[in-house]
């Protein structure tokens, strides 16, 4: 009996010394995310804390922060973000079989720094009974001058973009590049502004027929409370165009561990649980994003946009060609 109650001592005297958290740093900016951090807790009694900003401010933060930092978990919303924190330094490896078995290798860092976790396609919303979709096909051909005046997309300072002229960059080489961002610019329908779901609502108020969007913004503004938000979508529908010689282009949110996290088991206990079917099935159903994990439906809302080949380009590419897309987009005066 006596030694009984030492043990359990012990287990309670450990357990209130252990860490039980575990700080997460993301750029995610999802209301889905939220109920997951609760499921965690729950499931885990872990208490999930979280830093949110942007990609660069976050890898800012971590590298000044040091040896000394509090983050565990590092979660970005586009694969450049995660190759960017793995070349500054800040990233370390992860052994988790779970997670090396259930992500396709395609989406995530070869050493093991960052796994994909859900993967999002950048596509063209165009608006409903212009007769438009009779025009689209490539991405190549979204700079020809017949669709002038016509297209409505972000600017260029943001990761979603960069990534798809990254992707342009890998298939066509930096002379294509430029040229193919002069002629979107040479397209656009306004100046670029706000975010894309902006974009989405221009082309239904009538600026412009074509909108450049990742998929998940449309599922998200269906029946949304901000009534413009659902009915401009209504007004629209999806096309997936394709790059010549690939697919459609793809990009994932992902996560590392930080190369000084405090609580790693637990950082790792994290990813793993976002790698988990239940997560999974909510980045599908209430985030309209594809999983990453084989057997895991897409919703009903995502399946009914139709289906889509990923393009053939890795996914590192998208890192890789970061800093040219970055200059490219400068060069052809995409603001
Ligand atoms: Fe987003």
């Amino acid at each position: 009996m006596i030694k009984k109650l030492g043990l359990a001592a012990i287990v309670l005297a450990s357990s209130l010394f252990a860490s039980s958290e575990v700080n997460i740093y993301s750029t995610r900016h999802y209301d889905t995310d939220k109920k997951l951090f609760k499921m965690f807790e729950e499931k885990t009694g872990i208490k999930v804390n979280v830093v949110k900003a942007s990609a660069s401010a976050l890898i800012k933060r971590i590298e000044s922060e040091g040896s000394k930092s509090p983050a565990d978990v590092l979660i970005t919303v586009d694969a450049a973000g995660l190759y960017k924190a793995k070349s500054k330094g800040i990233l370390q490896a992860i052994e988790s079989d779970t997670l090396t078995n259930v992500i396709p290798e395609k989406l995530r860092d070869k050493d093991n720094n960052w796994f994909g976790l859900t993967k999002r396609s950048r596509v063209t919303v165009y608006k409903l009974g212009t007769g438009i979709e009779k025009e689209l096909s490539t991405y190549e051909d979204l700079a020809d001058p017949k669709f002038k005046g016509q297209i409505m997309v972000r600017s260029s300072n943001n990761a979603y973009n960069q990534s798809l002229l990254a992707a342009v960059i890998a298939h066509h080489g930096e002379e294509y590049a430029l040229k193919w961002a002069k002629g979107v610019v040479a397209n656009m329908a306004k100046k670029p502004k706000g975010n894309d779901r902006y974009q989405v609502k221009a082309v239904a108020n009538g600026i412009g027929k074509i909108a450049i969007a990742n998929t998940y913004y449309i599922g998200k503004m269906i029946d949304n409370k901000d009534v413009s938000q659902a009915e401009a979508v209504k007004k629209v529908k999806i096309f997936f165009p394709k790059f010549e010689n690939g697919g459609t282009h793809i990009n994932v949110s992902g996560a590392g561990i930080a190369k000084y996290s405090p609580n790693k088991e637990n950082g790792i206990k994290f990813i793993e649980y976002l790698a988990s079917s239940e997560a999974q099935n909510l980045f599908a159903s209430r985030n309209f994003e594809y999983p990453v994990v084989a057997g895991v439906p897409i919703s009903d809302v995502v399946s009914a946009w139709g289906t889509f080949e990923d393009d053939n380009i890795s996914i590192n590419t998208l890192g890789e060609n970061n800093a040219k897309a970055v200059k490219i987009f400068d060069l052809a005066g995409w603001k």
